[in-house]
């Protein structure tokens, strides 16, 4: 399954030495024992234990709870038999913990009651210490003595999804105010760009200081821009987050949703795993993002409403595919959804894919 190991510094004292795991094991261009396979938002919805625990809490005061976070990211860990649990957190987090007036809305996503949209509104971005996320950083400490050999992904969003938030006040199908902003005021823009990569150096530091095994940088809306936009307003920004990341010695993996555009970009910010969507089969994403790198995904989330033969044909066709971009020069495949999980897929269907890929 691999092409020639990548060379990687031990386990930094303090954090769990993991050889075995397939994930890590995949992420770092070696043999893995079994393909490995997790899916984004593996916890939340899809499972009723999750909606269960969440009655009566908010999502962000779920966020800021260690035995909760704990609780739901074992969750899909336990049921499914996933190769890595994902850190129950959000993009979000970090801006809440600073302070700014933000909430998660139901069905709706993260909604921002002040908007930025000046200059002074970039400037009263506050800055996000340390302390503020303690209870993220007690989350991590308690997973690593739970998880055993499964490894824990912390994450991030990207500055611009995380602008992108900002600016709008909220999910945004065109992003306007955000291209307004970066096109006619290029300073005010990379200002706010470069506090936001600040905030999430620190949120990541923080996540790899408490034991996380990886990390994944989600520039979820990044494919909104074209790949001239990207490299001017965007790209410079995700390379310093990913290059302060460098010395962790953990596998760095970075995505973004139809980005198919941008991969060869997205795939040259410092990372050793990119992911991929759905939309671009992942022999066309080695030919695009070139040869020496892991590649993550990507079955259509989609295709999970479908009768389980289907979801096998097409499990099997991305696995093929795959199969071929390990002999174009790809490093390594972790198996993945091309996006999340959908609240309303059947959890039995992910179990059931996981004991697949695991057979193949
Ligand atoms: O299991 C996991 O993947 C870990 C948990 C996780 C959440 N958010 C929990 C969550 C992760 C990795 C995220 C990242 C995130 N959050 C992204 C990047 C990944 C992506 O999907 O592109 C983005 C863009 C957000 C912003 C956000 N937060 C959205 C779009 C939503 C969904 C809104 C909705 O209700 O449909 C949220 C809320 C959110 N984050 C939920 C969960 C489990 C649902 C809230 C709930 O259960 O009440």
């Amino acid at each position: 399954m691999t092409n020639a190991p990548i060379d990687r510094p031990a386990a930094p004292a303090g954090r769990r030495d993991l050889p075995d795991a397939p994930l890590l094991a995949a992420a770092n261009g070696r043999a893995p024992s079994r393909r490995p396979v997790w899916f984004m938002r593996q916890a939340g919805r899809s499972l009723p234990e999750y909606l269960d625990l969440r009655v009566g809490t908010g999502m962000l005061e779920s966020c800021f709870t260690p035995d909760l976070v704990t609780e739901i990211t074992m969750q899909p860990v336990r049921r499914h038999d996933v190769d890595a649990a994902i850190l129950f957190s959000d993009i979000v987090v970090p801006l809440k913990a600073a302070g700014v007036d933000l909430d998660i809305v139901a069905g709706t996503g993260p909604v921002v009651a002040n908007p930025i949209r000046t200059t002074a509104d970039v400037l009263a971005l506050p800055r996000l210490d340390t302390e503020q996320v303690a209870p993220i950083a007690e989350a991590v400490r308690l997973l690593t003595g739970e998880l055993g050999q499964t490894p824990l992904i912390g994450f991030a969003g990207a500055p611009f999804t995380l602008a992108s938030y900002l600016v709008e006040g909220g999910p945004s199908r065109n992003h306007e105010h955000t291209k307004a902003l970066m096109h006619s005021d290029r300073a005010t823009w990379h200002e706010l760009m470069g506090r936001l990569a600040d905030n999430t150096i620190t949120f990541l530091q923080a996540q790899v200081d408490a034991g996380v095994d990886a990390i994944q940088v989600f520039d979820s809306w990044a494919g909104t821009l074209s790949p001239v936009d990207y490299r001017e307003f965007v790209k410079p920004h995700t390379e310093r987050v990913l290059a302060a990341m460098a010395d962790a010695g953990i596998p760095r993996i970075h995505f973004g949703v139809g980005t198919g555009e941008l991969l060869p970009d997205m795939a040259d910010v410092g990372v050793e795993v990119i992911g991929v969507d759905w939309r671009v089969p992942l022999d066309t994403a080695v030919e695009r993002v070139g040869p020496g790198l892991v590649l993550q995904g990507n079955l259509d989330p989609a295709v999970l409403f479908a009768d389980w033969d289907t979801i096998e044909v097409e499990a099997r066709r991305v696995m093929d595919e795959a199969d071929r971009a390990l002999a174009a020069g790809a490093t390594g495949h972790i198996f993945n959804l091309g996006h999340g999980v959908l609240p309303a897929t059947n959890p039995d269907m992910l179990t059931r894919l996981v004991s697949l890929i695991h057979e193949s």
